[in-house]
């Protein structure tokens, strides 16, 4: 089962794939996160993409496919046994190149989960955050340049997967238990088929 974890800056993405990979056993590929580990080591992709995330953009493509053909190579098994993709795809150039890289593994996407969350709560969960996080993209200038990228570039994507037919939208605003039960319901069904 290969899932998308799909929603603004701030809706709980990651949060709730770590409740998903504790259920369902699956891997969880974070672009963010394998983002801020090169920034952290401060390797040359770091370098390169902590110019795009300190500025609220999107690294390019081309770049965020390397990063992701890469880990595919170093972990063959993953597609097979299954992936939550979490901040990936966020273009709908992202979105068919990872259906094509999916194929190689004789797989896809089974189901995009969509956490929607209202702006607001978005604003003060990451501000919240940022107090601590220590990430150069959790101030009120920079979540506000995320959320208008996010508007333009990604949200396109809930069309793209709901003409596929496997978007699932869920209400992201509440508990963390609520919002997981109805992850799981789209999930288990999903498991079932
Ligand atoms: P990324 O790391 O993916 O960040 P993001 O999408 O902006 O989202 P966040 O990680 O901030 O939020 P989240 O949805 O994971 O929510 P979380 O669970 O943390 O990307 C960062 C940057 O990297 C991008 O801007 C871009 O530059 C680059 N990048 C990454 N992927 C890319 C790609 N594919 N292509 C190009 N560039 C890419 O929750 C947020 C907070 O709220 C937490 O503090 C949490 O504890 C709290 N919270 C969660 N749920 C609840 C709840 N129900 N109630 C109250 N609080 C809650
Ligand atoms: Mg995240």
């Amino acid at each position: 089962m290969n899932i998308v974890i799909f929603g603004a800056p701030g809706s709980g993405k990651g949060t709730q794939s770590e409740r998903i990979i504790e259920r369902y056993g699956l891997h969880h590929i974070s672009t963010g996160e394998v983002l801020r580990d090169h920034i952290a080591r401060g390797t040359h992709l770091g370098q390169v993409a902590n110019t795009f995330i300190s500025q609220g953009m999107l690294i390019p493509d081309e770049l965020m496919l390397d990063v992701l053909a890469d880990i595919f190579r170093q972990n063959p098994e993953y597609a097979k046994e299954g992936v939550i993709f979490d901040g990936f795809p966020r273009t709908i150039a992202q979105a068919e190149a990872l259906s094509k890289l999916l194929a190689a593994y004789n797989t896809d996407v089974h189901a995009v989960v969509g956490l929607d969350v209202d702006e607001d709560e978005l604003v003060r969960r990451m501000l919240e955050r940022g107090k601590s996080s220590g990430r150069s993209d959790d101030n009120i200038d920079t979540i506000k340049k995320r959320l208008d990228v996010y508007h333009r570039q990604t949200s396109p994507l809930r069309d793209y997967y709901n003409k596929k037919g496997n978007f699932h939208a869920i209400n992201g605003n509440g508990t963390l238990d609520r919002i997981f039960n109805d992850i799981a319901v789209v999930l288990d069904e999903q498991k079932n088929k």
